[in-house]
């Protein structure tokens, strides 16, 4: 069955700059998928609250939109054969330090729901999914020769940077998860190690992006 369905590469795989153009590049060869929508997009709020409405009553949701608000996102209508599981199988399980070391997750995902990639769960969430980042977001199906050149631009620009730190940040993580080290032991290191990779992001951000690490440590301690 022909399915669409909404992915976002997520602000830690839009920032990472390497990753992101890895990632990217993942889908655009899979020749049974068509991108039809490709745009960037800095959520907002409201849009990220929405986006993850379902989670609206989990522990972990405040959390969850601070980091989809970190900063952009690139957002992607793909259409294909059963392409709403094929990506969730791409994708990995949830958590990346449980994903399958072939999977996008357990090849990039820092550490927990630091995973890289969004991808609809079902028919029904990617109608909704869609529909929102086209009314609030003005992710439209332009598809076609200007989608592929953004893409294709994309992946140019910024698998130049060669940078991936991913097992290196998620060896971190893993000590201080397992009590070894303490979060605020680590802080520096993540800086330096999310530096290299986020090649133009000032450091504010990146002093952000370690605090979304240490939150997501702190939530699965609980
Ligand atoms: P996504 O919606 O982003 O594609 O991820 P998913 O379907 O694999 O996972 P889902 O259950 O929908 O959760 C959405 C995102 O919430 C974060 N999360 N954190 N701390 C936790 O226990 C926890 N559980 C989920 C992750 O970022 C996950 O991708
Ligand atoms: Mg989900």
């Amino acid at each position: 069955m022909i399915q669409n369905t909404l992915v976002l590469l997520k602000p830690d795989a839009y920032l990472r700059r390497y990753v992101g153009a890895c990632v990217l590049k993942e889908f655009r060869d899979n020749k049974a998928f068509k991108i039809k929508a490709f745009k960037e997009v800095t959520p907002s709020q409201s849009l990220a609250e929405k986006h993850y409405s379902v989670h609206r009553e989990k522990p972990f949701f405040k959390k969850l939109v601070d980091y989809l608000t970190l900063g952009p996102v690139i957002a992607m209508v793909i259409e294909g054969e059963n392409v709403i599981p094929s990506i969730r199988v791409m994708l990995g399980n949830t958590f990346s330090e449980k994903a399958e070391p072939h999977t996008i997750r357990g090849k990039y995902g820092i550490w927990n729901g630091i995973n890289v990639v969004h991808a609809s769960d079902g028919e029904e969430t990617a109608k909704y999914e869609i529909s929102l980042w086209r009314k609030e977001a003005g992710v439209e199906e332009t598809g076609g020769d200007t989608v592929n050149s953004l893409i294709d631009d994309y992946i140019k620009r910024w698998s130049k940077i060669r940078i991936d730190n991913t097992l290196k940040l998620r060896g971190i993580c893993r000590l201080i998860a397992t009590g070894e080290r303490s979060i605020e032991d680590c802080e520096e290191e993540f800086f330096k190690l999310l530096k290299e990779e986020c090649v133009d992001s000032d450091e504010t951000i990146i002093k952000k992006f370690v605090r979304i690490i240490a939150d997501n440590l702190q939530e699965r301690k609980k």
